[in-house]
């Protein structure tokens, strides 16, 4: 009985902090989320437009802020900022760091139960994502770049063939989350779906089942 327990409790262990074997960096802690601010959402909705020229760098609170937004859980039991299919959160958040406050350029995964970043690699990618994207410039002036993956298994185990349309479902929503806390903070974003998605898997070095469904570039325009 207390085996059984304890093989239990080390499994909720092991399911809040999923690691993969590339992640050796030190986790960077976030600054803590804001739920309040300067523009409604009305506004927001109203302004909202896709921004295809960035210039200049973005805070960290900027990038916690957006993370937050696809992704940040916002409920003591694990469920978060956007909805999901049998709450199985299937998305995986990447940033592609060029120029950030306080982060080194690289790439990072967002764990959202840490609300942190585990660095995978120090070169910047954005060239690189940009070319990978049929030549997309904006993503190389961007100051950041945050890639939506999706792991359909997750949502498969449960949901069988309707998985597909739900994941696809769900990278929508975690989008808009940060088109829109992107125009409450005055800055842009755009929702990239024309790429190459095996050059883009490659470029970032994602396991085999993070299939990239989006990029999003960020900054101020
Ligand atoms: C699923 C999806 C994929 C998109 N892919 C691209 C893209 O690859 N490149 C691009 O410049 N814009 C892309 N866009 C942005 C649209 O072009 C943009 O939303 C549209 O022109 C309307 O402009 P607005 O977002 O400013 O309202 C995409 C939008 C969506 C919803």
């Amino acid at each position: 009985m207390i085996r059984s327990l304890c093989f239990i409790l080390l499994l909720c262990i092991m399911e809040s902090q999923v690691t993969f074997a590339s992640e050796s960096g030190q986790p960077l802690k976030l600054p803590q989320p804001e739920t309040r601010g300067d523009m409604s959402v009305e506004q927001a909705i109203a302004g909202r437009r896709s921004l295809r020229h960035y210039s200049g760098r973005l805070a960290l609170a900027d990038v916690s802020q957006l993370l937050w937004a696809a992704q940040g859980e916002t409920h003591p039991n694990g469920y978060r900022a956007t909805p999901s299919a049998g709450a199985l959160y299937p998305l995986e958040v990447y940033l592609v760091v060029g120029e950030v406050a306080g982060l080194p350029a690289g790439i990072y995964r967002y764990r959202p139960a840490k609300h942190d970043l585990i660095q995978l690699g120090t070169a910047d990618l954005r060239r690189e994502l940009a070319s990978a994207a049929h030549g997309q410039s904006y993503m190389q002036t961007a100051a950041a770049v945050l890639v939506i993956t999706g792991v359909y298994e997750r949502t498969r185990k449960k949901y069988g063939r309707r998985a597909r349309r739900y994941v696809h479902m769900e990278v929508g929503l975690a989008a808009e989350n940060v088109y829109l806390q992107a125009q409450a903070r005055g800055l842009g974003t755009l929702l990239i779906g024309a790429f190459d998605d095996e050059r883009v898997q490659g470029v970032l070095g994602l396991p085999d089942d993070h299939e990239p469904l989006g990029l999003m570039p960020l900054g101020p325009g």
